[in-house]
């Protein structure tokens, strides 16, 4: 039996599956621009992060209610627990429900609800990240975290996400302040599509925790050597990247380079629905595509733990975990 895996980066609103875009759209009287199903699949050809940010946008239009938010979430839970997820920390782009007048409440509430069953449902214990939307107006994001502390929101930290490229992590030092003076966690996608000075920023001006895909921290070796020495995670997504055109093929994929300079490398999902699969689905392509060993999966799913936010006596149940 292999290691149990820690998901740090996969966004709720990015597994939500076409079955359930057309369940939802259905139970709550939505009109989708697509004929069926097949009609929407043959929509998840991606050139670049952002005609994939358009599709995911539009998709999430079909979440209305708490229920709805539940049903998404445990959906996931379900499938990670079934590709050796034990925990799992999954991001929500609250403002994106908000900007067409679904209320924070909702979105918590809702994913809250299948949270604090996952763990007896699917042995799957799980926490919530915030993401702040970087290519929204920064008001908008201090307004979403003052509401989030306001409600007492039972989230573990705030991430940043969307359109990377013209959206420097710089714009949201203040908002990062306050959160970790709340004491919550931080974490950024950074170097993605974005170059290495995003990363540098994102660790300097943010004080990330993680840093999310960073893949681009290749192109600068100095910043190798901080993420080596601060042994600072990054939780990089194969799939999504092939798909995004990230990188060219899983081929040439670099997370054995990665691991080979000493990186603390997770393996993670990013959008399971859109992006090709789950977890499991990910380490699947990388044997493949890469000789990716039982060793090396090993490795990879250790990290993930030791680089989670649970609890030090979860994570030293997980890595007793056999
Ligand atoms: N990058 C940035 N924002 C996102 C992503 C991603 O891969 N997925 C969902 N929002
Ligand atoms: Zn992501």
């Amino acid at each position: 039996m292999s290691l149990p895996v820690a998901e740090l980066h996969m966004h709720i609103e990015g597994s939500l599956e076409p079955e359930l875009i057309f369940e939802l759209a259905e139970r709550n009287s939505v009109t989708l621009p697509y004929r069926d199903i097949d009609d929407l699949r043959s929509r998840y050809e991606f050139t670049d992060l952002q005609s994939f940010l358009d599709l995911y946008f539009a998709n999430m239009q079909v979440l209305r209610t708490e229920q709805d938010f539940a049903d998404l979430a445990r959906a996931y839970f379900a499938r990670a627990a079934q590709g050796g997820v034990a925990h799992a920390e999954i991001f929500c782009n609250p403002q994106a429900h908000m900007a067409r007048g679904v209320s924070l409440e909702v979105v918590i509430d809702g994913i809250m609800d299948a949270v604090s069953a996952s763990e007896r449902e699917f042995g799957l214990s799980s926490g919530v990240i915030a993401a702040v939307l970087r290519d929204r107006p920064v008001r908008e994001a201090v307004d979403m975290l003052a509401d989030l502390l306001a409600m007492r929101a039972p989230i573990v930290g705030i991430g940043l996400d969307s359109a990377e490229v013209g959206n420097p992590p710089s714009l949201f030092e203040d908002v990062f302040a306050r959160a970790r003076a709340e004491g919550l966690h931080t974490v950024a996608h950074a170097g993605e599509e974005g170059p290495p000075e995003y990363i540098w920023q994102a660790l300097d001006l943010l004080g990330a925790e993680r840093i999310d895909h960073g893949v681009r921290a290749l192109e600068d070796p100095e910043l190798v050597r901080r993420l080596v020495d601060e042994q600072i995670p990054l939780t990089v997504c194969p799939l999504s990247n092939v798909r995004l055109r990230v990188v060219d093929t899983m081929a040439v994929h670099p997370v054995r380079r990665m691991m080979t300079e000493g990186l603390v490398v997770t393996v993670n999902s990013d959008d399971p629905a859109y992006f090709g699969g789950y977890v499991d689905d990910n380490f699947t392509a990388l044997r493949d595509a890469v000789d990716l060993t039982d060793g090396e999966r090993d490795i990879l799913a250790r990290n993930s733990i030791r680089a989670s936010f649970a609890s030090e006596a979860r994570k030293s149940e997980l890595l007793a975990a056999r």
